[in-house]
């Protein structure tokens, strides 16, 4: 496949180390600023990933370059396909909303289009490093990226919050900060089995014990509340990202 990435950060990196991983995609072009942007006659898809604010102005100049057919990929956020097929000239669009553990083959991505063989596109770009979801409403997407492609800083906040308890329990911050990187690397690998997420809770919260009292704590704390703040907090923003804001 013919793939050409517009844009080599934090994500667009991740993506390319997980497609050289897992060898589903080879050699593809890497535009940088330091890259002339020209994509090759044969492209079939233009991946972007440059911040949401750099899109139109990264996108213009590949216009004179990118084929008619090429299948556009979004993985921005609050970027509309509407907006990214009129500057893109009427081409297929499809959105992704993938986290960055693409780069080790165990990300997660949502995807959405209403171009059948744009979806199905995308599934070949990202079946390889990701366990790839299916969106039926592009509005989808941005709880999608609340859930997944913000989350991550949700549980480092929340690990963040515990190692501060730790210290106050008498830890020193050295210690507190290397026990919870601990638990949170414990509670990836529980994430990375199939089992419900009440099952791997289960397995550790015996009735009276220590952690059903922790749990009962945070329940308490009203961790639902805090857990729905920060998802339609994330969803807002990317409303208004949508909108120019
Ligand atoms: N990071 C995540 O976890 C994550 C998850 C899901 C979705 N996303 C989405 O992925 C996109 C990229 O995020 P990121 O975290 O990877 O940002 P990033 O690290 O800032 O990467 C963006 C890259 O785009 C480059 N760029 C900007 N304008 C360009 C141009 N005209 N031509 C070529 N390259 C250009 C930037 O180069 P300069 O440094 O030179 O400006 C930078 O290397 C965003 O739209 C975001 O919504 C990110």
């Amino acid at each position: 496949m013919t793939v050409v990435l517009l844009g080599h950060g934090r994500l667009g990196s991740a993506i390319t180390e997980g497609w050289n991983l897992s060898g589903s995609v080879a050699n593809p072009t890497i535009l940088t600023r330091a890259v002339p942007p020209v994509c090759p006659p044969e492209t079939e898809a233009l991946v972007i990933a440059v911040k949401p604010a750099a899109w139109r102005e990264a996108v213009a100049p590949l216009l004179d370059t990118l084929p008619a057919k090429t299948v556009v990929v979004s993985v921005m956020a609050g970027v509309r396909a509407e907006d990214l097929s009129v500057a893109l000239t009427g081409r297929a669009v499809v959105r992704v909303m993938p986290t960055t553990a693409v780069a080790q083959g165990q990300g997660v991505a949502a995807i959405w289009s209403d171009h059948a063989e744009a979806r199905a596109l995308a599934h070949r770009l990202f079946d390889g490093i990701a366990d790839t979801v299916d969106l039926d409403a592009e509005a989808l997407i941005d709880a999608a990226t609340a859930v997944a492609g913000s989350a991550p800083a949700f549980f480092y906040a929340l690990a963040q919050a515990l190692a501060k308890a730790g210290v106050e329990a008498g830890l020193t911050q050295n210690v507190a900060e290397r026990l919870t990187r601990g638990a949170l690397r414990s509670a990836g690998s529980g994430a990375a089995t199939d089992a419900p997420l009440e099952d791997l809770i289960a397995r550790i919260a015996s009735p009276g014990g220590t952690t059903r009292a922790g749990l009962d704590a945070l329940a308490a704390a009203d961790l639902n509340r805090a857990g729905s703040a920060a998802v339609r907090a994330a969803v807002s923003r990317a409303q208004a990202l949508a909108k120019g804001g």
